[in-house]
């Protein structure tokens, strides 16, 4: 086989064979498929998409092309999360503990940010000494002891898509179904977990811009993990604003410490309260919105994200540790109103520019920087008030505050916010 006619076959609009693309995705592991023809090919991908038969091949070949993890040992049905990526996006961080607290095992790999999207891998390493890379059997024995782990990918596990997201990348072809798809769900599958909790964000800053595309992604996902045996849910969430009130890894940690101590902003634990629901129902375990409520309020979620904390190095008392940013600037509205938008895009990519966020794959972070709003979409605000507070290690500028503000919009009129839009089992 030649790699430039099976660019040239998914280029032309026709459907490839399953032993076409195993030759591809393992060549192009194995370094003997170069970048510029597996970029070429993503990009005819982009163009012509796959079908489901050929998302399917895509999606086991890449699973095959490393380590597959085997949960086996740990007892009862161990259950996953994965968002498709987005701002302000703390949702792991509360979630994953308030599910281990219903004595529900969660084994969770995390990623990075990267763009204009945060990950809760860099989010957790803002805390003192916390350690994201384990082994398999300390992952596996940390999960037996506390129902709970959250790690790094490992780099044994589909090595396909570690190579292919970096090319995607930087050759505009991350955005696009077949590829979405099979590189979520090749984790997921690799990572060992009986039942698949999958967050397709819609909306500005988001992979998927409309709400038809998040439901052809999240449908293609269930498909995916069902054929394999997982029990697998899918929920669209609206990410035309940021999720929650803060941007930033640490800031982001303190938020997510507000809402697993009942003191979070309503809209988003409840959001948080409804995912756990359903995570807990993936592992049969059926729960009232107030009993999901209750582990927030009397202390027993926070108790198992300490216990995760401990368990991994991390440093509890810098756990609670405030930003130590060097300035804080409030910026405030300059007319009465409704907050109607907040573009998620905008806001992921000024938090950014203030560190919290990285360009490129090498750029480090200053995990203190970041956005702490007041007022979210839907929110009504007087001139005067505080929208939000910027975190700079720098000298925050007048021309930074005007980029600011140039984002919000505000109106007479009151929009109505869903953070869930709809649940695909
Ligand atoms: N998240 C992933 O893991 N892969 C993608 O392609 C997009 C979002």
């Amino acid at each position: 086989m030649r790699a430039v006619d099976i660019i040239q076959k998914k280029r032309d609009g026709l459907e490839l064979t399953s032993q076409e693309i195993q030759w591809l995705i393992e060549g192009y592991t194995a370094g003997t498929v170069p970048d510029y023809q597996m970029s070429a090919f993503a990009m005819a991908v982009y163009f012509k998409g796959m079908t489901t038969r050929e998302i399917s091949d895509l999606t086991m070949t890449m699973v095959g092309t490393g380590q597959q993890f085997d949960l086996s040992e740990i007892a009862g049905v161990k259950v996953d999360k994965h968002s498709t990526g987005g701002v302000g996006d703390k949702v792991t961080l509360v979630l994953v503990p308030l599910v281990a607290s219903f004595g529900v095992p969660v084994a969770k790999m995390s990623g990075r940010g990267l763009g204009h999207t945060g990950g809760t891998i860099d989010k957790l390493e803002s805390i003192k000494g916390f350690q994201v890379e384990r082994s398999q059997e300390e992952f596996i024995q940390q999960v037996q002891d506390i129902e709970l782990s959250v790690i790094g990918q490992s780099d044994q596990l589909v090595r396909a898509d570690k190579l292919l997201y970096a090319l995607r990348d930087v050759t505009a072809t991350v955005d696009t179904i077949p590829l979405i798809a099979s590189s979520v769900m090749s984790k997921k599958i690799a990572a060992g977990a009986d039942s698949i909790l999958l967050d397709v964000t819609v909306g500005e800053g988001a992979f998927m811009k409309n709400l038809a595309d998040a439901r052809r992604l999240a449908q293609t996902m269930v498909d995916l993990g069902k054929a394999v045996g997982r029990k697998t849910t899918a929920v669209i969430t609206d990410m035309s604003q940021p999720l929650g009130t803060s941007i930033g890894n640490r800031l982001e940690i303190l938020e997510a410490l507000a809402i697993l101590q009942g003191q979070g902003r309503e809209d988003i634990t409840v959001f948080i309260c409804e995912l756990a629901q359903i995570m807990l129902s993936l592992a049969d375990v059926e729960k009232t919105a107030e009993e999901v409520r209750q582990h927030l309020t009397d202390g027993s979620a926070l108790e198992k994200f300490e216990a995760m904390i401990a368990a991994q190095g991390g440093d509890l008392e810098d756990l609670y540790r405030p930003s130590s940013a060097a300035y804080v600037l409030e910026v405030t509205a300059d007319q009465d109103g409704y907050i109607t938008e907040l573009p998620a895009m905008e806001f992921g990519l000024f938090a950014m520019r203030l560190g919290a966020g990285r360009a490129v794959k090498t750029d480090s972070l200053d995990y203190e920087t970041g956005l702490v709003f007041e007022k979210k979409v839907g929110d009504r605000v007087r001139a005067g008030q505080v929208l939000a507070k910027i975190y700079a290690n720098q000298k925050i500028s007048q021309e930074l505050v005007t980029d600011f503000k140039k984002n919000v919009k505000i109106s007479n009129e009151a929009v109505k916010v869903s953070e869930i839009i709809e649940i695909i089992a």
